[in-house]
C-alpha cells in the first residue's frame, strides 16, 4: 500500500539553455543543452518519493531505450514501479528551452502517455483504493482522469487534480468532485472563463469553482505565493523570494511535495508553506527531476540557509 498514487506522465526532457530564442529563420547557436526526466506526472511521483512517502506511479513508457531508462530511475527514485506498462508508441519527450532569465518554452510530444487509457486503470483500482491520496495532472487523456476521479470516489479517496497544461475541454463535473484543484493563474482563467489579472479577479475565480463543489482551491501565483480557498477559508501562502536559474518543473516540484506534506499529517496551511519552500529550492538548480532534493538534502539546504 502507498500513502500516494500518481497517475500521469512521463517525458524525457531535452533541455535547451539559450542566450535568446531565434526568431521565424534564424538559426542561433545555444550554449548547453542536457536530457533529463521530466513529465508532470512523473515530476509529481518523484518529489514525493524524494521526500520519504511511498509512492505509486501509474504511467505508460514507451517502446524504446527511454522507456527502460525511465523505468530504472523511478526505482532509483523509490517509486513502487507495478503501476508502470510499456506501450507500442515511443517514449514522451519534452523540448525545453530556458532563456537567460530563466523562464522557459515547453513542446510536449506525448508518446506512449496516450497510451494510459481508462482500461489501463481498472487494473489498478486496489492502488487506488489503499491510497491516501491520488494526484492528477493533464498529459495523459482526459477520459483517464475522469476515471480516476471516479474510482477515487467510489473508494472514499481525494483527489488532487492539477489541470496542468491547461486544456478547455476539461469537464468541470468531474472538477466539482475534487478535494483539491491546483490551476495557475491562466489555469484558472481559462477554465472558468473569468479574468485573473490580480488578487481581487483571482480570489473571485476560485470561489466560483468552490460554488461549483471542489473541496479547496490553490491558485499557484508564481513566485507571489498561492492563494488558498475552500468554503470556511481564502489565506495567501506567500511564496519564497529566490534567484531563479531554472523554473522547469518548478509547479510539479510544489504539487508533489504538497502531496507528500499533506499525507504526512500537516495542515492544508502548512503543507501549501512547505511546498512553497520546496518548490524555491529546485528553481535554484538546474533541470527538472534533477533538480529536486531527497529530505537529507533539503535538510542540509535549510539548515545553511538558516
Ligand atoms: O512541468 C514541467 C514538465 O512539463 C517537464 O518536465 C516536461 O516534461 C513537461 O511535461
Ligand atoms: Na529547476
Amino acid at each position: 500500500m502507498s500513502d500516494i498514487t500518481v497517475i500521469g506522465s512521463n517525458m524525457i526532457d531535452l533541455m535547451t539553455y539559450l542566450d535568446r530564442m531565434p526568431v521565424e529563420g534564424e538559426t542561433v547557436s545555444a550554449p548547453e543543452f542536457e536530457m533529463g526526466f521530466g513529465g508532470k506526472g512523473a515530476n509529481q511521483a518523484v518529489a514525493a518519493s524524494r521526500l520519504g512517502s511511498d509512492v505509486s506511479f501509474i504511467s505508460m513508457v514507451g517502446h524504446d531505450n527511454f522507456g527502460k531508462e525511465q523505468l530504472d530511475n523511478f526505482k532509483k527514485s523509490g517509486i513502487d514501479t507495478t503501476g508502470i506498462g510499456v506501450g507500442d508508441c515511443n517514449s514522451g519527450v519534452a523540448p525545453i528551452f530556458v532563456d537567460p532569465s530563466s523562464d522557459n518554452r515547453i513542446i510536449v510530444i506525448k508518446g506512449a502517455n496516450n497510451e494510459l487509457t481508462p482500461e489501463v486503470l481498472d487494473e489498478y483500482e486496489d492502488k487506488i483504493k489503499n491510497s491516501k491520496l491520488v494526484v492528477l495532472q493533464q498529459e495523459i487523456p482526459l477520459e483517464t482522469n475522469y476515471h480516476a476521479i471516479d474510482l477515487a470516489v467510489k473508494n472514499n479517496v481525494p483527489v488532487l487534480l492539477n489541470p496542468a497544461p491547461a486544456n478547455k475541454d476539461l469537464n468541470m463535473e468531474y472538477v466539482s468532485k475534487v478535494e483539491f484543484f491546483s490551476p495557475n493563474e491562466t489555469e484558472l482563467a481559462t477554465l472558468t472563463g473569468l479574468p485573473t489579472n490580480n488578487l481581487d479577479e483571482i480570489k473571485v475565480a476560485a470561489n466560483a469553482l468552490i460554488e461549483k463543489g471542489v473541496g479547496n482551491v490553490i491558485v499557484t501565483i508564481g513566485s507571489k505565493g498561492v492563494l488558498w480557498v475552500n468554503k470556511e477559508h481564502s489565506e495567501i501562502v506567500p511564496g519564497k523570494k529566490v534567484a531563479a536559474v531554472d523554473t522547469t518543473g518548478a509547479g510539479d516540484s510544489f504539487i508533489g511535495s504538497f502531496a507528500h506534506y499533506f499525507t504526512e499529517g500537516e495542515s492544508v496551511p502548512e503543507a501549501l508553506r512547505d511546498a512553497n519552500q520546496y518548490a524555491a529550492v529546485t528553481v535554484t538548480r538546474k533541470g527538472t527531476q534533477k533538480s529536486y532534493p531527497t529530505k537529507a538534502e533539503l535538510d542540509e539546504i535549510l539548515k545553511i540557509k538558516a
